[in-house]
């Protein structure tokens, strides 16, 4: 069975970290879960729900943000992705930085010098410098740095076809199929 770490860290956008949770079980994956407490608060404001209430599935692991001891604070633990949905501009920092803090930042430490796959949902705007030139780093590491923008041309109707979109994109990055929208197929708009 495929692992993944994810982590919702405090950024807006706690129903991505969420749905994209649920399509990663329905997909077959077992999660190790870690959620900063800002990322806790997040939750609770736009899902009106506490970390408890995400693990009903015997697959996810609650991780404690404080443990560095955790699973998936080691590279001995074999992990096929990180991703940290929604990703806050200080979490992007400090794994630029090198800092390992918490689990979350030290996951993701270990995701770089393992050379793993790790993506990063950053959702702020604008953007400042710091936080450009942070990201810039990821990127340049192999990091897939996938900002929360969901698109318009699918004509979405309501705000989880928005999420979806968004959890869409992280899901192709991982190579798991998915019905979350339909595909571009190049014959939606005749540009003559
Ligand atoms: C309600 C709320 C919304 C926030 N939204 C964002 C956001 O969209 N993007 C962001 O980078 N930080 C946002 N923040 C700030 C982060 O939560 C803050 O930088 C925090 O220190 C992040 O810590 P963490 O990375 O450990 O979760 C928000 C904070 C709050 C309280």
């Amino acid at each position: 069975m495929p692992l993944a770490v994810i982590a919702i860290t405090g950024a807006s956008g706690a129903q991505y970290g969420k749905r994209l949770l649920e399509e990663m079980l329905s997909a077959g994956w077992e999660i190790d879960l870690i959620i900063t407490r800002a990322g806790e608060i997040n939750l609770d404001l736009e899902c009106g729900l506490t970390p408890e209430d995400l693990i009903s599935d015997e697959r996810v692991t609650l991780n404690d943000n404080k443990n560095l001891a955790a699973r998936p604070a080691s590279g001995s633990a074999k992990y096929d992705a990180y991703i940290i949905c929604p990703a806050s501009g200080t979490t992007i920092g400090k794994v630029a930085a090198g800092i390992s803090d918490n689990l979350t930042t030290r996951s993701a430490l270990v995701a770089l010098k393992e050379k793993r796959k790790m993506i990063v949902v950053p959702r702020e705007t604008p953007v400042a410098t710091v936080h450009l030139e942070a990201m810039a780093k990821l990127s340049t590491w192999g990091v897939v740095v996938l900002p929360a923008n969901p698109g318009f041309y699918h004509s979405p109707e309501k705000i989880s076809d928005l999420i979806d979109f968004v959890v869409a994109r992280i899901l192709d990055q991982l190579n798991i199929n998915h019905n979350l929208r339909k595909r571009w197929t190049g014959e939606e708009v005749d540009m003559n």
